[in-house]
């Protein structure tokens, strides 16, 4: 599944450039909020998620790069978002803030830094609907795929099979032709994709089709 990242879209024109990946067949949306706290860039607030709530019928689904999430989650869910993703960074121990997210009625997610251990996310997988493994430190979009970002994933793929095979793999940071290939065959199935679909010359269809195309279905 392709969740592009509307950090790389030309905000001018957000909202068709959501139409027209919609329409390329994507399968949700990936916002990312940023608090220059938690990373070194300010990006956006639940108020994109609520202009974009009205222009799509897709997830939109709210990656929260910031210190003290749950600060935020009334806001984005209000504004219409359908699932949160924190930062095992901030909430080393998420059990509340997973509940208070299954609480609203929403999926939730953990996402974990490059240089966080994979095994720390293995006691939460029970309880959550998406792992967020980072393939770059978070900040900026446009990044280079950490390669050693392979290896990571194919044991947290080990670890959701023991825990809870439901459970979606994510990645996001460089994801591009080149390397979504080797995110999928480690076993992944969510690809947050920015640069490669908003950026991409092709144009966002033929970049859609092509990182589809370039995925395998998780053993
Ligand atoms: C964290 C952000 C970026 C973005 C993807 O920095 O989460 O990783 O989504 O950026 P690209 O796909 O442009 O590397
Ligand atoms: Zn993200």
């Amino acid at each position: 599944m392709i969740a592009p990242s509307i950090l790389a879209a030309d905000f001018s024109r957000l909202g068709d450039l959501v139409k027209e990946a919609e329409a390329a067949g994507i399968d949700r949306v990936h916002v990312d909020v940023m608090d220059g706290h938690f990373v070194p860039n300010l990006s956006m607030g639940a108020v994109v998620v609520q202009g974009l709530r009205p222009v799509t019928k897709l997830p939109l689904e709210v990656h929260l790069m910031v210190e003290g999430p749950e600060r935020f989650f009334d806001g984005f869910v209000k504004a219409g978002a359908d699932s949160l993703i924190v930062h095992l960074e901030v909430h080393p121990d998420p059990r509340e803030v997973i509940a208070r997210v299954r609480g609203l009625g929403k999926k939730v997610g953990l996402a974990f830094n490059p240089d966080m251990p994979v095994a720390r996310i293995e006691p939460f997988l029970k309880d959550i609907d998406l792992a967020l493994c980072m393939t770059v430190f978070p900040g900026f979009g446009g990044q280079a795929y950490i390669p050693e970002s392979t290896q990571r994933i194919a044991e947290l793929r080990a670890l959701v099979r023991k825990h809870n095979p439901a459970c979606e793999i994510e990645v996001d940071g460089g994801i591009d032709a080149a390397t979504i290939p080797l995110a999928s065959r480690a076993g992944a199935n969510v690809f947050v994709a920015g640069t490669a679909v908003f950026g991409a010359k092709e144009g966002i269809a033929a970049a859609v089709k092509n990182l589809q195309r370039l995925t395998v279905p998780v053993a």
